[in-house]
């Protein structure tokens, strides 16, 4: 199989980061995340861009997309510099599927299931490795070495105020563009309340058969 284009869609905490890094040891494709991209540059001047803030870091902070001009530019870039990607956090809005389409044709559009109480209660829970990037939840997934634990860091957009308004936003905005993809014909949908492994098994069996 050439490498596949595969586009993971889901709610905030639905588990897209954490699919995302079995798919790419597996399947040897490139991670394409707007939000890791966004983090790393959170202090980015954009006043030239005619935006109601002056950097992304803002807008994330309050759960509020950045807008699209900065996005689509960050993904047009790092496609082009792909053969294989799972592309993660893109696209949130009608607008993005549009310009995407024009970008790449996509072999795979995953969908990862889950439930609004159990996002909120993943994304409280949710804690980073800053030396390694690693994701880890304090009830689900704790790490068994105390120093990891001793460093481990929460988002700074996953307390639980930013959280119900992140899932707010992807209601009215990213909602309809998983309607977009189904009406296509295209959307495979995997239940995201398994255990990881789980989901991670469906996954693998769903592209293995569709791309
Ligand atoms: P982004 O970083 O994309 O955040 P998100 O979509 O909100 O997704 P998350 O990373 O929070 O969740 P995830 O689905 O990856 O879950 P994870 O695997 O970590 O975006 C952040 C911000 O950037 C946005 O709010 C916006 O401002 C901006 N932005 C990004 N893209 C943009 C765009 N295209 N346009 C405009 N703005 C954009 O899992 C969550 C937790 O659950 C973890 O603790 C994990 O251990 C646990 N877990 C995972 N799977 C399971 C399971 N099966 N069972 C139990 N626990 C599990």
């Amino acid at each position: 199989m050439a490498q596949p284009r595969i586009l993971i869609l889901g709610a905030p905490g639905a588990g897209k980061g954490t699919q995302s890094a079995n798919i790419t040891d597996e399947f040897d494709v490139e991670h394409v995340t707007t939000g890791d991209a966004l983090r790393s540059n959170k202090q980015m001047d954009i006043s030239d861009m005619d935006t109601e803030y002056d950097t992304p870091g803002e807008y994330m902070d309050q759960g509020e997309l950045v807008p699209d001009e900065v996005v689509n530019a960050i993904v047009d870039e790092a496609l082009s510099q792909a053969d294989g990607f799972v592309l993660d956090g893109y696209p949130r809005n009608l607008e993005q599927a549009e310009e995407l389409e024009g970008m790449t044709d996509l072999d795979v559009v995953l969908y990862l299931d889950v439930s609004e109480e159990e996002l909120v209660h993943r994304l409280t829970g949710r804690r980073m490795d800053p030396e390694t990037g690693e994701i880890y939840h304090v009830e689900y997934n704790p790490p068994e070495d105390p120093e990891i634990e001793e460093r481990l860091e929460q988002r700074e957009d996953d307390t639980e105020e930013t959280v119900r308004e992140r899932l707010r936003v992807y209601r009215e905005n990213t909602e309809p563009v998983v309607e977009y993809y189904d009406d296509q014909g295209t959307l495979e949908r995997v239940d995201g309340e398994q255990a990881p492994d789980d989901v991670w098994e469906s996954v693998k069996e769903t592209i293995e058969s569709t791309a």
